[in-house]
């Protein structure tokens, strides 16, 4: 019931000649049995969205919370749609890390988000030291009700666990701790919103998701798809990752 989604964050990398990857992945699955995301940087969306055709989505990477107004070098969630977004991911560690971003901030961005017609993907995960004094769920649960607004459906919600210590590190999780994270969010979620809603948001996994270990990935409860960072920017990488959601 829930359609699995193959989301790629660029982060900030790539310039015009990065489209060709695009353009290459597009070609390679004109009829995927998988939504597939592709989140360039900003300045790529327009064109991205061109070349990504049909059967490929692309999504901003933060919007801002406000609709319009005086905030220079911010983007609204209206205007990332009106360059051909459908989905923006916000709150990734990244972005609560570099800027600070906090819960709050999260879910002001997320509901004007869904306000513009985009899927908000909502990042949640814990730093090594948080996994280490186990405190992993009190965590993933203060932002899940922190950052995830109230109006949210299984359309318009995406959440993406993305464990900090395993972002970019080429550490994964075990597929325990995966599937405890994901059980968990699941449970929260039916709980706030009710088993129809709650059953009906993606869960993704991110975090060194790579063509090696995304099929064992995939096979565990309550993971929709994957969240994918440095795998995402080349079709050759991004494609067998697609491929093994494809079968899962
Ligand atoms: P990597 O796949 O490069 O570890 O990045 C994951 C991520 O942060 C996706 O948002």
């Amino acid at each position: 019931m829930r359609r699995k989604l193959a989301a790629g964050n660029w982060k900030m990398n790539g310039t015009g000649a990065a489209l060709a990857e695009l353009e290459a992945l597009a070609a390679a699955h004109p009829a995927p049995g998988v939504d597939i995301l592709i989140c360039p940087p900003a300045t790529l969306l327009h064109r991205a969205a061109e070349v990504a055709g049909d059967a490929i989505a692309v999504g901003g990477q933060d919007c801002h919370a406000n609709a319009s107004g005086a905030h220079t070098g911010d983007l609204s969630a209206g205007m990332l749609r009106d360059a051909g977004a459908t989905a923006v991911i916000l709150g990734h560690s990244e972005r609560r890390e570099d800027h600070d971003e906090r819960n709050d901030d999260v879910r002001a961005k997320a509901r004007a988000a869904m306000e513009a017609g985009l899927i908000a993907v909502i990042c949640v995960g814990e730093s090594l030291e948080q996994r280490e004094a186990a405190n992993t769920l009190d965590i993933i649960a203060g932002q899940m009700s922190g950052s995830i607004p109230d109006q949210c459906t299984g359309e318009n919600l995406v959440v993406a666990y993305e464990p900090i210590w395993a972002i970019g590190t080429g550490k994964v999780p075990t597929l325990e701790q995966i599937g405890e994270v994901h059980d968990f969010i699941r449970a929260r979620l039916e709980r706030r919103f009710g088993e129809g809603v709650g059953r009906s948001v993606r869960l993704l996994y991110g975090g060194s998701v790579k063509p090696g270990n995304a099929a064992d990935i995939f096979g565990v409860p309550n993971v929709d798809g994957a969240l994918v960072g440095g795998a995402s920017l080349k079709a050759d990488d991004f494609s067998p990752i697609i491929a093994a959601l494809e079968s899962a």
